[in-house]
C-alpha cells in the first residue's frame, strides 16, 4: 500500500467556518495572466469541454477590480473554484477554495443562454467580494450576517459590471434585489436588516437569516448609502475599515463609523451615517414617500402592502425614516433629505403641465406616491414622450402604481393605466417590471373569467414586441445588448405563454426538428426554456418523454434545468403527478431540484392544487430528506400557495399548520406566516378588484391608443 502524503501552507489567522478541503479527482483549468494563482476545479469532462473557461477569464478581472476598489491586495497567493454535481447552496465563499453549484460556475458556449452567464459571473463577484469583506474582515456573530451578505450582494453588480462593462449589469439590482425584496418588507410579518446578538443561537435561526431581507435589503440599502455618500468616500471609509480589522471581527456600527470618519465637507448629511443608517437597519420596511405637487407638500409612511395588517413590532423611530430625496423636474435632477413625517419642499410645487418624477433610478429605498395630477402627466409622457423619462423611473412609475394600488393608495384600474403605453416599449427593465406585477393578476385570475379578456390585453400589448424581435434577427437568434436577449426571452415567453398562434407555431416547428434529430438541438438557446414550455404544453406524451430523455442524458446541468422546469409545463394531469413523485426519488431528481421542481409545478395553473396536495401529503417526509442545512423550504412553501385567494384554501392552510406543528417547517416558518398573511390577503383583493379589473381588460382591447396606431 502506497501513503500519498498532501501538506498545506499554513492558514492564516481565520473564521472556522470558512475553512475547506476537498478530496477529488477533478481537473482544473488556470489562469496563468495573474500574479495570484487561478484555477477552476470541475469533473473531467466538464473541464475537457471548456466549461470552466468562462471563469477563468472573468476571476483574474473581477480579482484585480475588487483589489483597486478595496484598495487591499487579495489576501492569499491562490484562488481555487470548484463546480460540485450536488451542492445545497448557490455557492460558499470558503477562504481561497470557494464551492459553487456547476450551474453558478461553468458556462457552455454553446449550450448556455445569457442568463446562465450573467448569473456565474454574479456569483463569482459575490463570492470574490467575500474574500476581502467577510473573510478577511469576518463578522463577530450570525447576527450581523446581513452586513456580510448584503455587502457581497451589492458589491457583486460592480464586479461583473467590470467584467463584462457593455451590460448594463448594474441596473439589473432594481428588478432583482430592490423589487424582490419590497414584496417581503412590505409585509407586517416583515422583520428589521439587524437582530440582537442573543437572539441568534441555534443553527436554525441562523439558516433563517439566510433571506431576502438580509441579502436583497442589505445590498439596496448599501447601494443607497454609497449613493448619498458618493462612491468615492464610500470606499475611502471601506478602505480604512478593512485595514484596521484585518484578520479580525466586527460589528457592523464599525462599518458605518468608519465610513462616518471618511466623509469630508464636499457633502451635506443632515446627522452621523450611523443615525441615518440606525432608521434602516433597526426598524422593518419601508416609507411610502407623497408629494402633493400642488403645493409641494412631502410626507412618510410606512409602506404596508396590506393596509388591514397590524404592526406588533414597535419600532423606537416610530417608524419613520431619514430618507435622502432625488427628483426630476423640467429634465433637472436635484436632492434633499426628508427628516421628519412632513415638509414642504417649494421645488416640487408644480405649475401648470410641469411634472415631476421623483427616486432617480430608484436609488433609495423608497416607494413614491403623488397626487393624481401628477400622475396623470406621468401616464401621458408614457404615452407620448416615453423616453423623456429614464428608464429606471419608467419602470418605477408602473411598479410602485400597482403596489400603491394593493396598498389602497391607488386605484387598480389607475395602475393597469400605467401599462397601456407598453405597445411603443422595447426595453427591458420597464417590461420585467410590469410583467413582474401584472404576474400576480395572472395568479390570482387565471382560474377565473377575468382571464379571457387578460389574456386579450396581453397579446394585444405583447405582440409588437414579439414582432419588433422577430425582425431584428434572423430565425430567432440572439440580439447583442443583454438587455434585448432578456427582452427577447420575455416577448417570447410571454406571447407563447397567452397564446399567441405565430409563437406558438414557431416554439411547435423548432421542437419538432429537435425531436427528429436528437443530437442537433436548432432552438436557440436563450429561448429553450420558453420553446420547450410551448411545445411540452401544446404536445402530448411523447414530447414529455422526449424532454425526460434529454434531461437524463444533458451534459450540462442548466441544460437539464432548463428540460426540468418546462416539464412542469404539461397540461396532462398524470403527466404532472407522474413528475410529482419522480420528486422523492434522488435517482431521478436531485435531492438539490426537489424543491423547484415542485414549485415549477405548481406554478403551472393545473399543477397548482396537485403540488399542493403533495406537499401536504408527503410533509414529514419532504421534511426529514431535506430538512436540517436546506434553505428551500420557504421557497417551497411560497411557491404551492402563492395562488390561494379563497377561504377555503386559507382553511387548508391553516389546518397545514396544525396538522404539522409536531414535524415543524424549518427555514419555512417564517415563510408559512407570510403564507398565511398573504393568502388572507389576496381574498380581499379579489373580493374588491374582481369586477373593476374585468371591465377595464374588456375595455382596453381595441381602445384607441394612440401608441397602438403609431408603432404599426
Ligand atoms: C434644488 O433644490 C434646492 C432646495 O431643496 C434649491 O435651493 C435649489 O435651487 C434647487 N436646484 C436646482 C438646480 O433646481
Ligand atoms: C440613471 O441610470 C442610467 C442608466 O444606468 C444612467 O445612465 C444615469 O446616469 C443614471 N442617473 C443618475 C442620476 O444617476
Ligand atoms: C424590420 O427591420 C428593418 C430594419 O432591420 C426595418 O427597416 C423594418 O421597418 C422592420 N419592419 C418592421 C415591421 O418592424
Ligand atoms: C432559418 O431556418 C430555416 C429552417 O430551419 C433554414 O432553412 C434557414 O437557412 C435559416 N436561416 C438562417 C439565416 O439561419
Ligand atoms: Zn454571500
Amino acid at each position: 500500500m502506497t501513503w500519498i502524503i498532501t501538506s498545506f501552507e499554513k492558514t492564516p489567522k481565520m473564521s472556522t467556518y470558512l475553512l475547506a478541503f476537498i478530496v477529488s479527482d477533478f481537473d482544473y483549468d488556470y489562469d496563468n495572466t495573474s500574479d495570484t494563482e487561478i484555477r477552476i476545479w470541475a469533473r473531467k469532462q466538464a473541464i475537457e469541454e471548456d466549461q470552466g473557461k468562462y471563469a477563468v477569464n472573468v476571476t483574474g478581472k473581477i480579482l484585480q477590480f475588487f483589489e483597486n476598489y478595496y484598495n487591499v491586495f487579495y489576501p492569499l497567493p491562490k484562488s481555487d473554484q470548484i463546480a460540485l454535481p450536488d451542492f445545497n447552496a448557490g455557492a460558499m465563499e470558503n477562504w481561497g477554495l470557494i464551492t459553487y453549484r456547476e450551474t453558478a460556475l461553468l458556462y457552455d458556449r454553446d449550450l448556455s443562454s445569457i442568463g446562465n452567464k450573467e448569473r456565474v459571473v454574479t456569483v463569482i463577484a459575490h463570492e470574490l467580494a467575500h474574500q476581502w469583506f467577510g473573510n478577511l474582515v469576518t463578522i463577530k456573530w450570525w447576527n450581523d450576517l446581513w452586513l456580510n451578505e448584503g455587502f457581497a450582494s451589492y458589491v457583486e453588480y460592480l464586479g461583473a459590471d467590470e467584467a463584462e462593462p457593455e451590460w448594463g449589469v448594474k441596473d439589473l439590482i432594481v428588478l432583482d434585489e430592490i423589487y424582490r425584496v419590497f414584496a417581503v418588507d412590505a409585509l407586517a410579518s416583515s422583520h428589521p436588516l439587524s437582530s440582537e446578538e442573543t437572539d441568534i443561537n441555534t443553527p436554525a435561526q441562523i439558516n433563517e437569516l439566510f433571506d431576502a431581507i438580509s441579502y436583497s435589503k442589505g445590498a439596496s440599502v448599501l447601494r443607497m448609502l454609497s449613493d448619498f455618500l458618493t462612491e468615492e468616500i464610500f470606499v475611502r471609509g471601506l478602505n480604512t475599515y478593512l485595514r484596521q480589522f484585518s484578520y479580525g471581527n466586527t460589528i457592523y456600527t464599525d462599518l458605518f463609523e468608519h465610513l462616518q470618519k471618511a466623509v469630508d465637507s464636499s457633502i451635506n448629511l443632515p446627522t452621523t451615517v450611523g443615525k441615518i443608517m440606525s432608521r434602516w437597519t433597526l426598524q422593518m420596511g419601508f416609507p411610502v414617500i407623497t408629494i402633493d405637487t400642488t403645493t409641494g407638500t412631502v410626507t412618510q409612511k410606512h409602506f404596508l402592502l396590506d393596509p388591514n395588517s397590524t404592526v406588533t413590532r414597535p419600532s423606537k423611530f416610530n417608524y419613520t425614516w431619514i430618507v435622502p430625496i432625488t427628483w426630476m423636474k423640467g429634465g433637472i435632477e436635484n436632492s434633499t433629505w426628508l427628516l421628519d413625517s412632513q415638509k414642504t419642499i417649494l421645488e416640487m410645487k408644480l405649475d401648470g403641465k410641469e411634472w415631476l418624477v421623483a427616486n432617480i433610478n430608484v436609488t433609495g429605498y423608497y416607494r413614491v406616491n403623488y397626487d393624481e395630477t401628477n400622475w396623470k402627466k406621468l401616464v401621458n409622457l408614457l404615452l407620448t414622450n416615453h423616453e423623456h423619462l429614464p428608464v429606471i423611473n419608467r419602470a418605477q412609475i408602473m411598479a410602485d402604481s400597482f403596489n400603491l394600488a394593493r396598498a389602497k393608495y391607488r386605484e387598480t384600474t389607475a395602475a393597469l393605466d400605467t401599462t397601456k403605453y407598453l405597445v411603443s416599449e422595447l426595453e427591458y427593465i420597464p417590461w420585467q417590471a410590469a410583467l413582474d406585477n401584472l404576474a400576480y393578476f395572472e395568479l390570482m385570475f387565471d382560474r377565473t373569467e377575468v382571464f379571457g379578456p387578460m389574456k386579450k390585453y396581453m397579446l394585444q400589448q405583447v405582440t409588437p414586441l414579439y414582432k419588433y424581435f422577430e425582425n431584428l434577427t434572423k430565425n430567432w437568434t440572439h440580439p447583442n445588448s443583454l438587455m434585448d436577449q432578456y427582452n427577447q426571452i420575455n416577448a417570447v415567453r410571454v406571447a407563447c405563454g397567452y397564446g399567441l398562434q405565430d409563437c406558438e407555431t414557431m416554439a411547435k416547428t423548432f421542437y419538432s426538428q429537435w425531436m427528429a434529430n436528437p443530437n442537433d438541438n436548432p432552438i436557440p438557446v436563450n429561448l429553450k426554456t420558453s420553446i420547450y414550455c410551448s411545445a411540452i404544453a401544446s404536445g402530448n406524451e411523447a414530447e414529455w418523454n422526449f424532454a425526460w430523455k434529454m434531461f437524463q442524458n444533458a451534459k450540462i446541468a442548466t441544460e437539464a434545468d432548463k428540460l426540468r422546469s418546462a416539464m412542469a409545463c404539461t397540461k396532462h394531469t398524470w403527466l404532472l403527478n407522474r413528475y410529482l413523485h419522480y420528486t422523492l426519488d434522488s435517482t431521478k431528481i436531485r435531492k438539490q431540484d426537489a424543491t423547484s421542481t415542485i414549485t415549477s409545478i405548481a406554478s403551472n395553473v393545473i399543477g397548482q392544487s396537485l403540488a399542493w396536495d403533495f406537499v401536504r401529503a408527503n410533509w414529514r417526509f419532504i421534511f426529514e430528506q431535506y430538512g436540517g442545512g436546506s434553505f428551500s423550504f420557504s421557497s417551497l412553501i411560497k411557491g404551492v400557495t402563492q395562488r390561494f385567494s379563497t377561504e377555503f384554501e386559507l382553511s387548508q392552510l391553516e389546518q397545514f399548520k396544525t396538522e404539522n406543528e409536531d414535524v415543524g417547517f424549518g427555514s419555512g416558518t417564517r415563510a408559512l406566516e407570510q403564507a398565511l398573511e398573504s393568502t388572507k390577503a389576496n381574498i380581499r383583493w379579489v373580493n374588491e378588484n374582481k369586477e373593476a379589473v374585468h371591465d377595464w381588460f374588456l375595455n382596453a382591447v381595441n381602445s384607441t391608443n394612440p401608441a397602438l396606431n403609431s408603432l404599426w
